[in-house]
């Protein structure tokens, strides 16, 4: 939930900057690392359309993830998904166990450290790849086509990022979106904003588990270079528990990504009528996506052993 600060601000050259505590700050993280993954997901479904090509296809449109100074980038993703899992918990237990806020500056920096922890291991291990290559290797561009993607990933998460970074700063003209916290309490009046209250909190709680399993077998478990259509169709083709396992974190992530914009775009769009136009196109073109994405990994599910042939 936001709110409109009037304080504590401090006036600076060109304008003002809030200066509030560690609540604002874990708030305007939390929103920028969820948009950013809601974006990173809507491409992330793209990749997976192509599998409708075949493997090949498939290959094609993930070029861009194999040219190592990618990795940074990759990696920043993982980091905006540990973030915001790592906060969600926070905002989570707050809410579940009013009694724990008392505590809330130790609960930040235990946070802070485990973050810091994760950030390490992390890095080791995705950046690893780096280590001992020239700047030729590195800065070696795989084709035309996987460095306009590569771009297409990573450029466009800049511009929310700094308007809400912007919005929050206090340097914006009009009011300062801010909060002192991601946690507010279950709507009480509204049936189907409650609802979405608490589907936030238990799709989060169930994707930290499915999120970092998806994410270990794909950095961790495996070098993102090994991730092919070959290695889709194998996998399927072995077992259908990673359909399963992929249409849950689909339907997840997805709603709660998009009902997650939908609180945050509340936060920005005041006009009724742009709203719900706003709204409407999103709402359509997320349950289109969600069917293509849904489809895909049926077609992959059936067609597995004939990819491999
Ligand atoms: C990995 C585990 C995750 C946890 C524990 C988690 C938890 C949460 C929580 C508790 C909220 C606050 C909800 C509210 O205000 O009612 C939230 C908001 C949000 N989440 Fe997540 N989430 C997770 C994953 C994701 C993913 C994968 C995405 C993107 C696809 C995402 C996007 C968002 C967005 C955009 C918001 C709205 C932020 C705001 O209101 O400022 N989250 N999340
Ligand atoms: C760069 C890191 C990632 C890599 C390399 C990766 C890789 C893959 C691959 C290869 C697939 C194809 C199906 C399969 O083999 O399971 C897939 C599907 C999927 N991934 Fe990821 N993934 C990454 C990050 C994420 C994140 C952060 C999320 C959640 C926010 C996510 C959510 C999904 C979903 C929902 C599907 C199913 C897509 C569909 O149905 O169209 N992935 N991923």
């Amino acid at each position: 939930m936001s709110t409109v600060a009037s304080q504590p601000r401090s006036t600076i050259k060109g304008g003002s900057i809030y200066l509030g505590g560690t609540g604002m700050l874990t708030w305007l993280l939390h929103r920028i690392s969820g948009i950013a993954v809601v974006y990173f997901l809507t491409l992330h479904i793209f990749e997976a359309l192509q599998l409708f090509g075949g493997p090949a296809a498939y290959n094609e449109a993930t070029e861009a993830y194999k040219q190592l100074w990618f990795r940074p980038f990759e990696m920043a993703l993982v980091l905006a998904v540990v973030y915001h899992a790592l906060n969600g918990l926070r905002v989570w237990m707050f809410d579940a166990y009013p009694q724990t806020t008392k505590h809330h500056r130790t609960v930040f920096k235990i946070g802070v450290a485990i973050f810091a922890l994760i950030s390490l291991a992390v890095a080791v291990v995705m950046l690893r790849p780096l280590f001992g290559r020239s700047l030729a290797e590195i800065f070696e561009v795989k084709s035309t086509g996987a460095l306009v993607y590569a771009l297409a990933i990573a450029l466009p998460v800049g511009l929310p990022v700094l308007y809400i970074a912007w919005r929050g700063s206090g340097l914006a003209s009009g009011p300062m979106l801010v909060s002192q916290s991601s946690s507010r309490p279950a709507p009480v009046k509204n049936g189907f904003e409650r609802f979405m209250w608490q589907f936030m909190r238990l799709s989060g709680l169930i994707m930290v588990v499915l999120v970092f399993f998806h994410l270990t077998i794909m950095h961790f478990t495996n070098d993102i270079e090994q991730i092919t259509g070959q290695f889709v169709a194998d996998r399927f083709a072995a077992t259908p528990f990673w359909i399963i396992i992929d249409l849950a974190i689909l339907v997840l992530a997805w709603f709660h990504g998009l009902n997650g914009l939908r609180i945050v775009l509340m936060d920005y769009i005041k006009r009724s009528g742009t709203r719900r136009l706003v709204f409407g196109a999103i709402g359509l073109f997320g349950l289109v996506w969600f069917g293509a994405g849904a489809a895909v990994l049926f077609y992959v599910q059936q067609n597995a052993a004939a990819m491999l042939k």
